[in-house]
């Protein structure tokens, strides 16, 4: 595969004048809203390095990271306006298209592990998903990982009525509204580059996220208590504006959707790893208490948030959510 690619830009550089070849390059403006060194911050770098090599220097894919292009509020508009050409939002926020059915990877307890999520979104069903993007002027290129979502707060939630009475802060994702009010407590959606000064000010008292993400923006310094509940899930969609996309040379198209692939690979991979390093870190800095659950305890979270799937069923489409069930193996707790 790499040679084909290798000829087809030999191929389009050699049919370029070379005026046309020492023209500018193309420019991809790659927008997100999480530190660079977090998961998808890196799989962006890795992304444009990989478009760097592959392109002839025909691409350059500009990463503009933690919110300094665009944040939560305008990213979307942006990308389908053309002032960005590509995003990779959490699924959370997808609705921002008018499309609720991402609400459905919000689901607590949906996954009972990664492989499952990847049954997925890097089968028929996630295919789908992505391809029902274009009517609203996106292309849905591919699925990248965070990780299991664990709850924090400034006091310890170890039961799930210790959440009770708090305002803990969520993506705009009326069923993350519901996990949170299943739970006793006031949800409060805020933009991601606010979420250390809210939480700081205590404006919310708790929030919700991977341990990659809680790190990567300080969360440790304004949270004394982490549990590792494993309750939701957080992954990203990776969009590209549908003209742009769809008016790149197909030769060059090609070039970055093998590069893409290669991504998400690395994307996956780096989400487990800085998972993983992020709970040490966290625990290294001394400032948060993290809490591991025994499994009885977990189990008080899935009966607690069990009913979320019921309130749901009125917004996301059945036949969608019954398909994942039975791809992701989800059961109901008992
Ligand atoms: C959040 O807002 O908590 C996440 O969507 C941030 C991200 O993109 O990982």
């Amino acid at each position: 595969m790499r040679a084909l690619i290798g000829f087809l830009v030999a191929a389009l550089l050699a049919a370029a004048p070379l005026s046309a070849a020492a023209a500018d390059p193309i420019v991809i403006r790659f927008s997100h809203v999480v530190a660079q060194d977090a998961p998808k911050g890196r799989a962006a770098e890795h992304f444009a390095q990989l478009v760097a090599e592959r392109s002839g220097g025909l691409v350059r894919v500009e990463v503009y990271p933690n919110s300094r292009l665009y944040g939560d509020r305008d990213e979307m508009a942006a990308l389908q306006a053309g002032h960005v050409e590509m995003l990779a939002p959490s699924l959370s926020k997808i609705k921002v298209l008018r499309r609720t059915e991402f609400e459905v990877f919000d689901l607590p307890y949906l996954f009972p592990d990664v492989a499952a999520v990847h049954r997925v979104t890097q089968g028929p069903i996630g295919r789908e998903l992505l391809d029902g993007m274009a009517e609203h002027g996106v292309i849905g290129l591919a699925f990248w990982d965070n990780g299991f979502k664990q709850m924090s707060a400034d006091r310890l939630l170890r039961r799930p009525q210790d959440v009770e009475g708090l305002v803990m802060r969520i993506q705009p994702s009326r069923v993350l509204e519901a996990q949170m009010k299943a739970l006793g407590a006031r949800p409060l959606t805020i933009d991601f580059s606010e979420v250390y000064t809210s939480l700081r000010t205590g404006v919310v008292n708790g929030t919700e996220n991977p341990p990659s993400n809680f790190y990567t923006q300080n969360m440790h310094l304004a949270q004394s208590h982490l549990t590792l509940t494993d309750h939701g899930w957080l992954g990203y969609a990776v969009l590209a504006n549908r003209k742009f996309w769809e008016g790149l040379p197909p030769a060059l198209r090609t070039v970055l959707e093998q590069a893409m692939r290669e991504a998400t690979a690395y994307a996956n991979e780096a989400a487990l790893e800085d998972n993983r390093a992020a709970i040490e870190a966290v625990k290294a800095s001394g400032r948060t208490r993290v809490i591991e659950l025994t499994p009885e305890e977990k189990l008080a979270w899935r009966l607690a948030l069990a009913p979320v799937h019921e309130e749901a069923q009125g917004r996301i489409p059945r036949a969608l959510v019954e398909r994942i069930y039975e791809a992701s193996g989800y059961s109901p707790p008992q």
